[in-house]
C-alpha cells in the first residue's frame, strides 16, 4: 500500500474520500490478498445500525499478516521481544517463524475442538505467544478476546461468560517491573464460575508452582509437540467477526465491542502507514498492552500487515529503572515510537539527568495515545526526547473506532501542542451541539461525532445490538456519538477535551464510573456511592468516590483500605480509587439523580462555581460535603 507523501496529497486524498468514500476504499482494499473479491464496497444505514464494507468479499487477515509477506520478507524480523528483566534473553521472530509458530498453534486450538466463530479468551502477559495465539484465533476464525492480565478473577470471569468462551489460554505466571503476579490462580477462581471453557492452554512463563486440572488444564509447550506447523487460512467473510474487545461505558457491565475482518484489515494497515509514515525496515516500538485496542491494532495487525519490525515489552517504564523505555530506543534503535501521556508524565517527573545516558537519535516520530496530552507534556515529549526533531502525533480514537481517526501525520501535517488537528482520509468528524444540531465553522465547541462509516468501525456489541444502538447512534439521529468533547480552532484543526459523559480516563484507561460504583457497593457496610474523575497530575484523571456507609464501628482507615480491596476482588488494581470521602448524603434532584456535576467541581477542589444547585432535594448536603474535606 502507498503512503500519503506531503501535506498537499493528503488535501487531495481526503477530498477523495469524501467525494466518492467507495473508490477510494476499494483502491486501498486492492492492495491486499483476498481469496475473492466483494461485490459491493459498502452498505450502510446509522439506524439499526448497519455498517458492512467489502460485502462478500472473502479473506483471511493472517494471510495478509504473514502468509503475504513470505516472498519477499521471510527472514525479516516481524517481532522483538524484549523481557521484564533486561538482563534476560531478547526474542527475535522472523516472518517465516512467525507464520510456524502461528500455523502450529492454529492447530493445537484445533486439536482442542476449535472451530470458525468460536470464542477463545486470552489472559496473558506480554509475551510473544500472546501475540501469536491472537494470530492463530484469526488463522482459524476463532474469534479472540483479549482480557488484559491486570483484571480480577471476577472481571475475567464476566468476560468469559458473556463471551460464551470455550477455551481459555493463560500463563502460570507474569513479570511487571519487580512484581511477579500469578495469573494461573486467578484464572482457577475465574473458571469456578465459567462453565463454558473446556480447555485451558497455560504458558510456562515464570515456573512457579501452580495447579493443573487434569480434565481441562494443558501445558502449551506439549500441545505444540503433538501437532505439525501446516495450517491453511480459514476462508473468511469480510463481514465476519475478528476480535471482540471489552471496554467500559457509563452504565452497566463492560461492552464486547465486536470488530469484523475486511474492514478492520484495510483500516489497520493503512492508518498505520499513514499516520506514523512508516518506511521499510523502520523499527516501530507501541508500549501499549494487546489487552487494550492500541495493541491490537497497532502491535500486531498493523505493523504485521505493513511487513514492518514491532516491539512487544514486557515490563515497565519504570524497572529497573525510569531509564527503560529510552534504553530499549537505542538497544534496538527504535524509529517509531508510541505511548500515553501518562508515561511522559510519569518519567518527566524524574527530571532530565536520566536521559543522558542515552542518544535517541533514531527516533523520528513520536506518538501519543488513549488520553488528551497537555501542552507541559507534549512540549517536554517534543524537546527532551524528540529533540525537536520529531514528529509528535496526537492520535485520537477508541476501541469503538478500530483505528486512528484524528492525527497529525507525522513529519506532513504542521502539528500543534493538545490537538490531534485533522481528520485521516475517510473520516468525516462533526461537532453538535446539546440540541443535535451540527456546528458548522471553526473556532467553536461541542461533543464530537462521525457523519460516514469508515471500514474498522465497531459492528455490534456482542451479542446485545440494542445497546449498540442507544450508545453510539441514538443520542445524535444519523451519526456514531463517540462520547468526546471537542473544540475546533480558528484554522480547522480538533482538539478533543475529555469524555462528556460518565465514563473516566485514568492512566490512559477508560473506566465506567458506575463499575466502580458496583464495586463498592459490594462491600457490606457500603449504602450508596457516587463516582467521578478528578484531575490528576500523572496519571491526566484520578479516582474520587463519595460513599455513604452503614452505622458502624470500624476506623475509617480500615474501612478505605477494605473498600479499596473490594474493588481489588470486583474489577482490579487499576479502577481502585484514588481518593474516597464517607458522606452523609449524596447530592440529588427531586427525581433521584445524582448532580456529578456537583461532585466533580468538588473533587477538582473548585467550590466556588458551582451553579445552579436550586433544584437539589437536599442543596445542604452540599456545603456538608465542602465542610468535611480532609
Ligand atoms: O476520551 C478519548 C480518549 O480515550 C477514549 C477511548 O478510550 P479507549 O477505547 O480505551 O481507547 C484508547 C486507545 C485508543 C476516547 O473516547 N482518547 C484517546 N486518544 C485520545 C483521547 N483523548 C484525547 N486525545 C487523544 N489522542
Amino acid at each position: 500500500m502507498k503512503k500519503i507523501e506531503s501535506f498537499s496529497e493528503y488535501q487531495s486524498e481526503y477530498q477523495k474520500s469524501i467525494e466518492n468514500p467507495e473508490l477510494f476504499w476499494e483502491e486501498k482494499a486492492n492492495t491486499f490478498n483476498w481469496v475473492s473479491k466483494w461485490n459491493k464496497v459498502l452498505n450502510w444505514e446509522f439506524q439499526s445500525p448497519k455498517v458492512e464494507w467489502f460485502v462478500g468479499g472473502k479473506l483471511n487477515i493472517t494471510e495478509n499478516c504473514l502468509d503475504r509477506h513470505l516472498k519477499s520478507k521471510s527472514n525479516k524480523i516481524a517481532i522483538i521481544w524484549e523481557p521484564n528483566n533486561p538482563k534476560d534473553e531478547i526474542i527475535k521472530i522472523t516472518y517465516k517463524e512467525l507464520h510456524q509458530k502461528v500455523s502450529t498453534f492454529s492447530n493445537v486450538l484445533k486439536s482442542h475442538g476449535v472451530r470458525k466463530g468460536d470464542r477463545i479468551c486470552l489472559y496473558m502477559p506480554m509475551v510473544p505467544e500472546l501475540a501469536i495465539a491472537t494470530l492463530a484465533c484469526a488463522r482459524i476464525g476463532a474469534v479472540h478476546s483479549v482480557v488484559f492480565a491486570g483484571f480480577s478473577a471476577k472481571a475475567l470471569a464476566e468476560r468469559i461468560n458473556d463471551a460464551e468462551c470455550n477455551v481459555l489460554l493463560t500463563s502460570d505466571g507474569q513479570y511487571r517491573g519487580k512484581k511477579q503476579l500469578c495469573l494461573k490462580n486467578i484464572a482457577d477462581e475465574a473458571l469456578l464460575s465459567c462453565d463454558s471453557i473446556k480447555s485451558c492452554i497455560v504458558l510456562k512463563r515464570t515456573g512457579e508452582k501452580i495447579s493443573m486440572r487434569l480434565d481441562r488444564d494443558f501445558w502449551w509447550h506439549e500441545e505444540i509437540q503433538k501437532v505439525n506447523s501446516f495450517c491453511p487460512v480459514e476462508v473468511m467473510d469480510s463481514e465476519d467477526p475478528l476480535f471482540i474487545l471489552y471496554t467500559s461505558g457509563s452504565t452497566g457491565k463492560p461492552k464486547g465491542v465486536q470488530h469484523h475482518c475486511g474492514g478492520y484489515m484495510v483500516y489497520a494497515e493503512y492508518s498505520f502507514r499513514n499516520v506514523f509514515q512508516y518506511e521499510e525496515n523502520d523499527i516501530y516500538w507501541c508500549t501499549a498492552d494487546i489487552g487494550w485496542i492500541t495493541g491490537h491494532s497497532y502491535i500486531v495487525y498493523g505493523p504485521l500487515l505493513a511487513g514492518a519490525t514491532t516491539i512487544m515489552f514486557e515490563g515497565v517504564p519504570t524497572y529497573p529503572n525510569a531509564g527503560r523505555f529510552w534504553d530499549i530506543c537505542d538497544k534496538h534503535q527504535v524509529n517509531i515510537f508510541y505511548t500515553a501521556p501518562t508515561a511522559i508524565r510519569a518519567l518527566q517527573a524524574y527530571g532530565t539527568e536520566i536521559l543522558k545516558p542515552y542518544s535517541l537519535g533514531s527516533l523520528k516520530t513520536l506518538g501519543s495515545v488513549g488520553e488528551p496530552i497537555n501542552e507541559e507534556a507534549w512540549q517536554w515529549y517534543f524537546k527532551n526526547i524528540g529533540k525537536e526533531k520529531c514528529a509528535i502525533v496526537d492520535t485520537w480514537w477508541q476501541t469503538e473506532t478500530g483505528g486512528i481517526l484524528i492525527s497529525p501525520l507525522s513529519h506532513i501535517t504542521k502539528t500543534k501542542p493538545t490537538y490531534a488537528t485533522l481528520p485521516l482520509p475517510g473520516i468525516q468528524p462533526c461537532i453538535v451541539d446539546a440540541d443535535g444540531c451540527e456546528i458548522i465553522g471553526n473556532d467553536v465547541q461541542g461533543n464530537l461525532c462521525i457523519k460516514f462509516p469508515w471500514p474498522s468501525m465497531i459492528r455490534t456489541i456482542y451479542r446485545d445490538h440494542q445497546r449498540c444502538k442507544d450508545v453510539y447512534f441514538s443520542t445524535y439521529k444519523g451519526k456514531y456519538f463517540t462520547g468526546d468533547g471537542c473544540r475546533r480552532d480558528t484554522d480547522g484543526l480538533y482538539r478533543i477535551t475529555g469524555r462528556v459523559d460518565d465514563v473516566i480516563n485514568v492512566s490512559g484507561h477508560r473506566i465506567g464510573t458506575a463499575e466502580v460504583e458496583n464495586g463498592i457497593n459490594e462491600h457490606h457496610l457500603v449504602i450508596e456511592s457516587a463516582v467521578v474523575g478528578f484531575t490528576h497530575p500523572i496519571k491526566g484523571q484520578g479516582i474520587y468516590a463519595y460513599i455513604i456507609l452503614e452505622k458502624n464501628s470500624i476506623s475509617e482507615d480500615l474501612l478505605i483500605k477494605e473498600i479499596l480491596e473490594t474493588v481489588n476482588i470486583e474489577i482490579g488494581p487499576i479502577a481502585k480509587p484514588d481518593k474516597i470521602q464517607f458522606v452523609s448524603g449524596l447530592p440529588k434532584t427531586r427525581s433521584g439523580k445524582i448532580m456529578r456535576r456537583i461532585l466533580r467541581k468538588i473533587a477538582d477542589g473548585n467550590f466556588s462555581d458551582l451553579g445552579d444547585t436550586s433544584t437539589l432535594l437536599d442543596p445542604t448536603v452540599v456545603n456538608s460535603i465542602i465542610y468535611n474535606i480532609k
